[in-house]
């Protein structure tokens, strides 16, 4: 559990690789009376990419941390969270891996989303397993992050349904709107005042 004290806002960092749907919606989020986090920082190890060009445009600090050599890369990314007094991070389609030593740093204090109701379908690919395994319902969501791969304690899930002719596509739009909506609900479900 992170807390923050008084009516002081909680920073949160939001890291991405690509489109930035979710950290559009963290972001709007965060604008609310109700929300107990500021998006301070995204971090990207993408440059030329949608949810860098919305952040830019809504004034959003950004980083890009090339990954040639993860350890550097990490290194760097331990320096922001630091210097901008990072309480909690949110993982929101960084596509990078981060290493059993960056995460026990942050234990408690890392989250991410996830395309299916976890624990089923981790790792890639959750959409097309879900139809071919003729599921009722997939959906979404936001657990904790420990060193297995999608396998950290769950806050927040969101069914959504699967019908006869979806295919993989159609699936992954619906389900990302669900995604959008739980996300920023699920990090202020982990913050609370003292
Ligand atoms: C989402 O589907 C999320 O579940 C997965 O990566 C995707 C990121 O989408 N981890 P966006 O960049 O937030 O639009």
């Amino acid at each position: 559990m992170v807390k923050s004290i008084g009516k002081n806002k909680v920073f949160c960092a939001v890291f991405i690789s690509g489109r930035g749907t979710n950290l559009k919606s963290i972001f709007k989020y965060s604008k609310k009376k109700s929300s107990k986090f500021d998006l301070k920082i995204v971090i990207s190890n993408n440059s030329n990419v949608e949810g860098i060009k919305f952040a830019k445009k809504n004034k959003i600090r950004t980083k890009i941390v090339t990954y040639k050599n993860k350890k550097k890369a990490e290194k760097q990314i331990l320096n922001y969270m630091h210097y901008y007094n990072i309480k909690i991070i949110c993982l929101a389609g960084f596509m990078k891996i981060l290493s059993k030593n960056f995460i026990k740093k942050f234990k408690y204090k890392i989250i991410n989303i996830h395309p299916s109701l976890l624990p089923k379908y981790k790792g890639l690919n959750t959409h097309e397993r879900a139809i071919k395994n003729n599921d009722k319902f997939s959906g979404c969501t936001v657990h904790y992050v420990n060193e297995r791969l999608d396998s950290g304690k769950i806050i927040l899930k969101q069914k959504v349904k699967i019908y006869k002719n979806d295919t993989p596509k159609i699936l992954a739009k619906r389900i990302l709107r669900a995604e959008n909506r739980i996300y920023p609900i699920a990090i202020n479900k982990v913050l609370f005042r003292i």
